[in-house]
């Protein structure tokens, strides 16, 4: 194999540069060039690319983002665009792919394998839907801000007496708010994977109240709805005075967690090494301290990762 490219696409999350790193750094040491394609795969498609050194990813490890930049590409959803982005490569005489993404972004990858190109995907994601990998890149540096925020957000809550009710991302996965909800000290956490009683939540929140309470956290998950529409149900049943914030894209940016940094490092240097050893279509992954390869139509054919029912156990126990 003399020459790759990598390509960062869908949502970013923090990592992405980590994993491109660790695709070029360990890709170069084997004496392998390195395309790197700008905006995902409008970049194919429209042949945006530049061939990468050391020095093009020096000083990218802790910055957040991809600085490869990334986009949602809906020609790559049709075959014209697939056929013209598998085209594009032959050209550059790519003889393998690297793609960093989620859901979406994979079901372009497994697109390109299908018309003749060598590609493994990273799982990457602040949603961690992704089944077969225990995490995604980006989900613990996304968890770390949204603890942040839920702190702060303590404080002032502490000092008024009131609720606030915080929306948390993750489309129609509860991952992120569930586990935030068990770091946080949260007092309740709505996630769509879970049914959910509103008179018990308000009855709770109202003998918080008679308590003497200063403070009560709801997480609600973007797929059960809107902080908004949760504030409308409480607003006059709590007792206390109650406030919303919605996280939105602050979750998903910021200096990459140690975790992060690591994850992505392994994830591009064991996506290098499956593409030498003549692997394709498949989705690196993270099981317990190991790297995975998982056929990547198995990987997008099995749905949403479930939620870890002992994860739900956890945060029944300690009343969230
Ligand atoms: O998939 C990652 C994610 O951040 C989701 O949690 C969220 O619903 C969506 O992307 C937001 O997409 P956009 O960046 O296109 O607004």
């Amino acid at each position: 194999m003399k020459r790759i490219a990598v390509l960062t696409s869908g949502g970013d999350c923090s990592g992405m540069n980590a994993a491109i790193r660790g695709v070029v750094r360990s890709a170069l040491s084997a004496g392998i060039e390195v395309v790197g394609i700008q905006k995902g795969y409008h970049g194919l498609i429209d042949r945006h690319y530049e061939i990468m050194s050391t020095r093009s990813v020096s000083n990218t490890l802790q910055r957040g983002g991809t600085f490869l930049q990334s986009a949602r590409c809906k020609e790559m959803m049709e075959e014209p665009g697939q056929r013209l982005a598998a085209e594009n490569l032959k050209g550059l005489g790519v003889e393998g792919l690297v793609v960093i993404g989620g859901d979406g972004s994979l079901r372009g990858a497994m697109a390109l394998h299908n018309q003749g190109i060598r590609v493994i995907g990273i799982p990457a994601s602040i949603d961690n839907d992704l089944p077969f990998t225990d995490m995604s890149l980006g989900v613990d540096t996304a968890l770390n801000n949204i603890g942040y925020a839920v702190d702060c957000l303590k404080d002032t809550a502490s000092s008024h007496d009131r609720a606030f009710i915080v929306e948390v991302m993750g489309r129609r996965c509860g991952y992120l708010t569930l586990v935030a909800a068990i770091a946080c000290g949260a007092e309740h956490a709505l996630i769509p994977e879970v049914e959910y009683d509103m008179d018990r939540i308000c009855e709770n929140l109202r003998k918080r109240y008679r308590e003497g309470r200063d403070n009560s956290i709801i997480l609600v998950a973007e797929g059960v709805g809107s902080a908004q529409s949760i504030s409308d149900q409480i607003k006059d049943r709590i007792g206390f005075e109650s406030r919303i914030m919605v996280l939105g894209h602050y979750q998903r940016g910021g200096s990459p967690t140690t975790f992060d940094r690591l994850l992505g490092s392994r994830f591009g240097q064991g996506a290098m090494d499956a593409l030498k050893k003549g692997e394709t279509g498949k989705m690196i992954g993270l099981s317990g301290a190991k790297l995975t390869l998982t056929d990547m139509q198995k990987v997008l054919d099995s749905g949403q990762r479930p939620i870890d029912k002992n994860m739900i156990k956890l945060a029944r126990s300690l009343e969230v």
